[in-house]
């Protein structure tokens, strides 16, 4: 922003944007604000002319009152507005997510900040993207209603997927049936190993530490972080009955290491605690991911990492996908079988079909679709 005719003389005021981590605080999984109020110190020391403070991180109701709080303290002649800017990108679709976001959020409490703010986002404007003016303490209760009731659409679909399972249906077409309901829509609902990242795990648990702090329960969101840890956990079991029940001394090829794919990111991955609990259980784990090996060898070192899917199913008793990598959907299954001790696929993205794999001659065990009798057998 400032003055865009140029000119020797530097522009004053303008925007500054806050934009940094906010990880979950050892211990009680409050956000961890440092970092959000260092920045405002170093902004107060820095003001000259009226200033547009942005907050993209994403921080509990009430930072933006309190990074006000430090500026006014530090510098009670500066002239400022904070607006609570929530970013919505998701990691591995950034750049697309935000030339094409499906709304921006304003938290700006005067007429000033909302101009200035308006002008900054004018090219996303022009492309019809919807700028949503609120108070700065709502603002920031969107970014934590959005994760929380994306995360709880999830957990949803995942304990339906349990349910399927038991009573012989199947969870995709459940799915998809209720997706097509408009006012349920068809995104989010993919069942899965319960989610991971750095995102919804945190968010959901700071958002639970705000509601505790104002003494206000939120029986859902406990509940989808409860469902989503037990679930990590239930893989395991789940890929142990595939099994048959017995993975003492079984080579296991385990595809994708990442929470999702299209990232190296493996912080709070389904892989992590499914991993350590094969072994447990007595499994030789290998493993096989684009580009999460680096990070997860730091934490998972008595894993066999391998340089491709073909090579990680080596004498392997039976395949799991776990990250629904690109690579991993149109696998040559010939080559995999002759591979492999025994034809066995875990596929806990549901990427594969029970008759494509059975044409291959494998036996198949998905995610909300009755387990084939076969698999329990092994
Ligand atoms: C998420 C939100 O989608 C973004 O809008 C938000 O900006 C971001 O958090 C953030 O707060 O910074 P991200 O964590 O990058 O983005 O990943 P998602 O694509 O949302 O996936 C999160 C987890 O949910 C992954 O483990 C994924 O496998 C899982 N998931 C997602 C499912 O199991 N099923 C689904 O249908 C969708």
């Amino acid at each position: 922003m400032g003055d865009r005719r140029g000119g020797a003389r530097p522009p004053r005021g303008g925007v500054v944007f806050i934009a940094v981590g906010t990880p979950s605080r050892r211990g009680d999984g409050h956000a961890d604000l440092s970092y959000v109020y260092t920045a405002a110190r170093e902004i107060a020391a820095a003001l000259d002319g009226f200033t547009v403070i942005i907050t993209k991180s994403t921080v509990p109701v009430g930072t933006g009152d309190e990074v006000d709080r430090i500026i006014r303290e530090t510098r009670p002649d500066a002239d400022f507005a904070v607006v609570s800017n929530p970013e919505f990108l998701r990691e591995g679709a950034a750049i697309q997510d935000f030339k094409h976001p499906d709304r921006i959020v304003a938290g700006a409490d005067e007429d000033r900040a909302r101009n200035v703010f308006a002008e900054i986002y004018r090219p996303l404007y022009l492309n019809k993207a919807p700028i949503l003016y609120t108070s700065r303490r709502t603002a920031e209760l969107i970014k934590y209603a959005a994760n929380a009731f994306l995360a709880t659409k999830i957990a949803f679909i995942n304990e339906m997927a349990d349910l399927a399972e038991e009573v012989g249906a199947d969870v995709q077409d459940v799915a998809r049936g209720i997706g097509l309901d408009n006012r349920i829509g068809s995104k989010f609902l993919h069942a899965g190993p319960g989610f991971g990242g750095s995102c919804f795990p945190k968010d959901t648990r700071a958002l639970l530490q705000t509601a505790h702090d104002y003494e206000v329960p939120l029986r859902i969101i406990e509940a989808v972080i409860a469902a989503n840890d037990i679930r990590k956990r239930a893989m395991a079991r789940k890929v142990s009955a595939a099994f048959g029940g017995a993975l003492r001394g079984k080579t296991i090829a385990l595809l994708g290491l990442t929470f999702k794919p299209n990232t190296d990111d493996i912080r709070e991955a389904p892989s992590i605690p499914l991993i350590t609990a094969l072994q447990d259980m007595g499994a030789l784990v290998r493993a096989f991911d684009p580009v999460g090996m680096e990070h997860a060898k730091a934490i998972l070192p008595d894993v066999v990492y391998c340089d491709g899917p073909y090579s990680c199913a080596d004498g392997a008793d039976g395949v799991v996908i776990v990250t629904e990598w690109e690579q991993f959907r149109a696998l040559d299954f010939n080559l995999m079988k002759q591979r492999m001790a025994c034809p066995l696929l875990v596929d806990l993205r549901n990427i594969y079909s029970s008759d494509e794999m059975e044409r291959h001659g494998f036996l198949y065990v998905g995610i909300g679709r009755k387990v084939p009798s076969h698999a329990l057998r092994l």
